[in-house]
C-alpha cells in the first residue's frame, strides 16, 4: 500500500472530488480526516469510508474560520499524533458576469478557495515542519490557468492558489514538505452537475479525450502526488483535464 501509516487531512472531504481523495487514500492504507461544512454529508461519507479504513476522523469546520481549524489541528494531533498530508480541496463557486458580481459572491469565494487554504496550510504546517516531512496539494482548476467569462472570482481564486503553492514550496523545500497543485479541467461531480446542459456540450467539444473527467481522475494524481514516487516534485501545477489546455 502506498499511503501505510500516514494521516490525511482532506478539506471538503464529504462529497465529490474531496471524498474520492478520502476512499482511494484509505484504500492505500492511509488514516484519514475530513472537514466540512455540510454535516449530514459528512456523516454519510464517515460511513463510507469507514469501509476500507477504521481509522477515520470527521470535523464539522468551515475552513474560512482559522479557530476552527486551528482546534481541528489540535484535535487531529491529540488523536492521530501527526499530519502527514494536507489536501486543500474545500471550494465554491458563485458564477457571474463581472457587472453582476456582487461584492458578497467575490468575498465568499476568495475566503472559502483561497483564505481556506491558507488557513489550513498554516495549521498543519506547524507540526509538518517539525517532523521535517510532509506533502500539501492543493485543488487549483484550469480557470486559474486561462479565465472563464463569469468566473471572475473563481478564477482569481484558484490564480491565487497557484501563486501561493510556489512560494510555499519555496519556503517549506528545505524541510522535505513538498508543495504542489492539481488544475482539474470539467469533473463530472455535484459542482459541475448544475451547470446548463448546452455549457457541458460545449465543454465536451473542447476535451480532446472525449469525456468529462471523473472524481477518481483527479484522486489518483492526488495519490501520486501524496505517495513517495513524488518525492522530487514539488512547486509544480498538475493539469488534469483530458488534454482541454495544452
Ligand atoms: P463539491 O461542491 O462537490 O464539493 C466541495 C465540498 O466542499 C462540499 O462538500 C462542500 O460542502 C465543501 N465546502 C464548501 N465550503 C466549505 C467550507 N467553507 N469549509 C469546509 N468545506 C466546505 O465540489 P467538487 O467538484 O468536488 O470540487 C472540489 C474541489 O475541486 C473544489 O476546490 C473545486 O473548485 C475544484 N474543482 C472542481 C472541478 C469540477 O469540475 N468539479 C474543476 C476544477 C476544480
Amino acid at each position: 500500500m502506498l499511503l501505510s501509516n500516514k494521516v490525511a487531512l482532506i478539506t471538503g472531504g464529504a462529497r465529490g472530488i474531496g471524498k474520492e481523495i478520502a476512499l482511494i487514500f484509505a484504500r492505500e492504507g492511509a488514516r484519514i480526516v475530513i472537514c466540512d461544512v455540510n454535516s449530514e454529508e459528512l456523516e454519510k461519507a464517515r460511513i463510507e469510508i469507514q469501509g476500507s479504513s477504521t481509522d477515520v476522523l470527521v470535523f464539522k469546520v468551515d475552513v474560512t474560520n482559522l479557530k476552527e481549524v486551528e482546534n481541528m489541528a489540535g484535535n487531529i494531533l491529540d488523536n492521530f499524533g501527526k499530519i502527514d498530508i494536507l489536501i486543500n480541496n474545500a471550494g465554491i463557486t458563485r458564477d457571474a458576469l463581472l457587472l453582476r458580481l456582487d461584492e458578497s459572491d467575490w468575498d465568499k469565494v476568495i475566503a472559502v478557495n483561497l483564505k481556506g487554504t491558507f488557513n489550513c496550510t498554516k495549521a498543519v504546517s506547524k507540526g509538518m515542519l517539525k517532523q521535517r516531512q510532509g506533502r500539501i496539494i492543493n485543488i487549483a482548476s484550469i480557470i486559474g490557468l486561462i479565465g472563464n467569462a463569469g468566473q471572475a472570482n473563481y478564477s482569481a481564486s484558484k490564480a491565487g492558489i497557484i501563486g501561493f503553492t510556489k512560494s510555499v514550496a519555496r519556503e517549506f523545500a528545505s524541510r522535505s514538505i513538498t508543495v504542489n497543485a492539481i488544475a482539474p479541467g470539467f469533473i463530472q461531480t455535484d459542482m459541475t452537475d448544475k451547470l446548463p446542459q448546452e455549457i457541458k456540450e460545449q465543454m465536451l467539444k473542447q476535451i480532446p479525450l472525449g469525456r468529462f473527467g471523473k472524481p477518481s481522475d483527479v484522486a489518483q494524481a492526488a495519490l501520486f502526488l501524496a505517495s513517495e514516487a513524488s518525492s522530487y516534485i514539488t512547486g509544480q501545477v498538475i493539469v488534469v483535464d483530458g488534454g482541454m489546455v495544452m
